[in-house]
């Protein structure tokens, strides 16, 4: 299992209201006690963080909020000791308007060989004054701003498929494709076990920028086929090592089989799964993404994976309270009712299912502890460039980006000392999810993942014997029945109690199960009746000298 590090937000340990890396190295044994296999780090290194660190000024610094080069090289080495491998996050579509590359850009005026690296035009009408194209940021408005010279005299346009501040780069320079495949080497070199790849479908652009409104087919800057040239080249990088290094690519593509394309044997190891991330709490919805991942990662040979939520999605315990379970950007909106007790009650039978699942399961940090969305915070202390669908004060993905509690009665709640001001404020009420309040207590959702993370361990298939998919039972509409390894899970997503069998012996589930009867909204796992030998007890020591896969 990977456990997804929004540093920022963890832990901070150095007192500012920050997270940073020395607050994530304090916390290594609670990740460890967790049961985790890997961390992925969301960008710590230099940047203006106008897009929470997705605005990368220079790849090879750690930002001074984070810490240092050498605490960064300290973490992955003490978590490797710990048996936490580390991955990284590279952010190849893009750069901050502060990287050197851009300001040489600007500085090299029109025409200039330096504007080369990234998509520079000129605009169009009379005097340039409209954008090159119709292409939309992903974060709303045209996906192009307009340079002035210091004199105020309007100039070229550039490109940013993000906020102005993130200037997309031009993949057919020579220079961007040296330049990445060097970050690889250095943070290979640094010992991180993988890379996350961000954005990963958009690198390639057409070079005609052809209007979206035109529906060329492919799409102008979405899936091109280019750009799995450039991920055959980042896979030889990786397989060089004497420890071969793996790539993992963000790719919000609806077909299963064009995602699946990145994941050919020479190309990506594994993707984030986010249609089940979409997907409603749904049992044939569930059922039909799952089925579809598994049969076309089986198809390349890779690995599914699963995901409910990260730091760019509505938290996973609010998601499942609203009238609408599902998913996407476009419909995500502040003000939904939502039933947190029953999104709660959802969440942690979601997770039973999620991590019962064959292939490997990424864990967005505070799951574990049931956390909501926080929908009020107050507009002046938001810092999300993405506002969606209100004019600018749409809520944005901060609400799932703020700091953790750890322990105490009120905030910062243990995420940084008492009396600071944590970047992003806490809700009054998170006592009770704090991890010192979890600690022990049986029922809790921590204690929850705990335990499922140990049977985990001890009851999936050994290395080397995975199944591609799960071998589905038969089950009333509403349940989601299946064996994997020795485990046998069975998730009602229905409104009525089903029945379970008075003489199944119940491992973990997600709420209490009395009488045989498997209550709306719950998830058990199972001893599998006729399930492969396994390890009979499950292990005491997650995190050291474990599986290698997650
Ligand atoms: C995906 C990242 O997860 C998100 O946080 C970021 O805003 C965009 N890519 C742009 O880098």
């Amino acid at each position: 299992m990977v456990y997804q590090v929004y540093p920022r937000s963890f832990a901070d340990g150095n007192g500012d209201g920050v997270g940073d890396l020395a607050g994530v190295r304090s916390r290594l044994p609670y990740l460890v006690r967790l049961g985790v296999d890997a961390l992925w780090f969301t960008p710590w290194y230099a940047s203006p963080l106008r897009d929470g660190g997705y605005d990368v000024a220079d790849y090879r610094a750690v930002h001074p909020l984070f810490g240092t080069l050498a605490e960064a090289e300290e973490l992955i080495a003490e978590a490797a000791r710990l048996g936490l491998r580390t991955i990284v996050d590279v952010v190849p579509n893009h750069v901050s308007r502060d990287h050197r590359w851009f300001r040489e850009a600007v500085a090299a005026g029109p025409g200039g060989r330096a504007r080369a690296r990234f998509h520079f035009r000129p605009g169009l009408g009379p005097d340039g004054e409209h954008p090159p194209n119709d292409w939309q940021s992903e974060f709303g408005g045209p996906a192009w701003t307009r340079l002035a010279d210091p004199d105020g005299t309007p100039e070229e346009w550039y490109l940013h498929l993000f906020s102005p501040d993130q200037p997309d780069l031009d993949w057919s320079h020579p220079d961007v494709r040296a330049e990445h495949e060097d970050v690889l080497r250095f943070w290979f070199d640094r010992g991180v076990a993988g890379v996350r790849v961000d954005s990963a479908t958009l690198l390639v652009k057409d070079p005609e920028l052809a209007p979206v409104s035109a529906g060329t087919d492919p799409h102008p800057y979405h899936d091109r086929e280019e750009v799995h040239a450039i991920y055959r080249s980042w896979r030889a990088l990786a397989d060089s090592r004497e420890e071969p290094r793996m790539l993992v690519g963000e790719m919000w593509l609806d077909d299963p089989d064009r995602l699946a394309r990145y994941l050919r044997p020479d190309e990506l190891h594994t993707a984030f799964n986010l249609a089940y991330l979409g997907a409603p709490w749904d049992a044939a919805a569930l059922r039909s993404c799952v089925d579809a991942t598994c049969r076309a990662h089986a198809a390349v040979g890779a690995p599914p994976t699963w995901v409910l939520g990260n730091h760019d999605t509505t938290r996973v315990a609010t998601r499942y309270g609203r009238a609408d379970t599902s998913f996407d950007f476009t419909t995500t909106a502040r003000g939904v009712p939502a039933d947190l007790v029953l999104g709660t009650r959802r969440a942690r039978a979601a997770a039973l299912l999620t991590l019962a699942l064959p292939g490997s399961v990424y864990l967005y940090q505070g799951e574990e502890l049931g956390l909501p969305e926080v929908e009020d915070l107050p507009p002046d202390r938001r810092h999300d460039p993405m506002r969606l669908g209100t004019d600018g004060d749409g809520p944005g993905r901060d609400g799932c980006r703020v700091p953790l509690p750890w322990s105490g009665a009120a905030p910062p709640y243990g995420f940084c000392e008492d009396g600071v001001e944590p970047w992003l404020p806490q809700p009054g009420d998170w006592a009770r999810l704090s991890v010192s309040a979890q600690d022990g207590v049986a029922g809790s959702t921590l204690e929850l993942y705990r335990a499922a993370l140990r049977l985990r361990r001890a009851f999936r298939p050994p290395r080397g014997a995975e199944q591609p998919a799960p071998h589905w039972l038969p089950a009333p509409p509403d349940v989601l029945a299946f064996r994997h390894g020795g485990l046998e899970c069975r998730a009602n997503l229905g409104p009525r109690p089903v029945e379970l069998g008075a003489d199944r012996q119940v491992l973990l589930a997600s709420a209490p199960v009395e009488d045989g009867v498997l209550p709306p909204d719950t998830s058990v796992w199972l001893r599998a009746a006729d399930g492969p030998a396994v390890a009979s007890s499950p292990t005491d020591t997650p995190g050291a000298g474990g599986r290698s896969d997650a």
